[in-house]
């Protein structure tokens, strides 16, 4: 998610679960070929692992965006046909591509001719006035043609016209029903479901109603330890590291963020939910986002905003 699943956030949400597959940020296609790679496309190796998500809609420039993507080592390479933002439909990718399934396939086919890793695509069911029913089996069967077979489906429309990329992120209705009816359409297709999905035991719903996967976004984002510790039981794992743990395991990462000339809050703006609804939660968001912007900040705010926790839960 842009400006939020950077890498910083990756591991600290990596130290809550070891099995989920995080994806980047979208990264245009133009930005890996002409930009600064390593920063658009460095990482720690702790984060795998790690999809990277491209944007783009001109065959051979995804081509080469995936081939000097490559070195960097992702395990997924994922194309956006979801961003219904203004800047990404002049460009003409993002979700206004559920329009063109023929592009989307000359795209993942050229990108897959430099990937050593599965080429996923994230995708909407469908934009404007499309009809869903329709458009999005002929979308999954076009693309699978070209030899994707892994889709990750926001089960809502985009409405590219009057719409803000928020509001498209909750005014067009959900239909959870028809991403299923996909799995059973296309049941050797991996099909993932995505928006709307806040708790684990919605995730296992999902997955006992045949689908392969769940993406959450904003609530992993805004609760990670309500939703993304404990996320690795729906693989059958036993119990990784406490809320506390995860800041004691973050605190190494951060220090050296800061002796390389980072900056605190860069890293605990992504921080601030940890402990959303448990006693002192109020405590630990206000000493960090009060502090962690000041010059010096370093470690010790972090572990003062802890003790808010962890003298409230003694
Ligand atoms: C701040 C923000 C940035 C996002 N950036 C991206 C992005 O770069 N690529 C993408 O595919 N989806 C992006 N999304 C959409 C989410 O991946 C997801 O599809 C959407 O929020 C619905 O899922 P959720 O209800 O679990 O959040 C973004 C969402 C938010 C809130």
């Amino acid at each position: 998610m842009m400006d939020w699943t950077d890498r910083h956030c990756r591991v600290f949400h990596r130290l809550m679960t070891r099995r989920a597959m995080l994806y980047t940020e979208m990264v245009t296609a133009p930005a890996v070929v002409h930009g600064d790679r390593d920063r658009l496309l460095g990482y720690s190796k702790e984060e795998h692992p790690i999809a990277l998500q491209l944007g783009g809609s001109d065959p051979a420039e995804l081509r080469e965006a995936v081939r000097l993507s490559a070195p960097y080592g992702y395990d997924e390479i994922n194309l956006n046909v979801g961003c219904p933002s203004d800047r990404v439909q002049s460009g003409c990718f993002g979700a206004v591509l559920m329009e063109r399934p023929t592009l989307v396939a000359e795209c993942v086919a050229a990108m897959q001719e430099e990937s050593p890793v599965p080429v996923t695509v994230k995708c909407r069911i469908g934009v404007d006035d499309q009809n869903p029913e329709e458009v999005l089996p002929d979308f999954l069967e076009k693309v699978a043609a070209a030899g994707v077979s892994h889709f990750i489906i926001h089960a809502r429309k985009a409405w590219l016209q009057g719409l803000s990329p928020k509001e498209n992120r909750e005014i067009p209705p959900l239909d959870y029903a028809l991403v299923r009816r996909m799995k059973a359409e296309f049941p050797h297709l991996t099909i993932c479901i995505n928006g709307g999905i806040t708790t684990l035991d919605q995730s296992r719903a999902m997955l006992e109603a045949g689908l392969d996967g769940v993406m959450i976004g904003r609530a992993a984002y805004h609760e990670p330890g309500r939703v993304l510790i404990g996320a690795d039981a729906l693989w059958g794992d036993g119990p990784g590291l406490d809320a506390v743990a995860v800041v004691h395991a973050m605190l190494p990462y951060i220090d050296q963020h800061l002796a390389g000339g980072g900056r605190l809050h860069q890293i605990t703006r992504h921080m601030l939910g940890l402990f959303h609804g448990q006693p002192g939660a109020r405590g630990w968001r206000r000493v960090l986002s009060e502090g962690a912007s000041r010059p010096g900040a370093g470690v010790r705010l972090v572990e003062k905003a802890l003790a808010e926790v962890t003298v409230q839960a003694a």
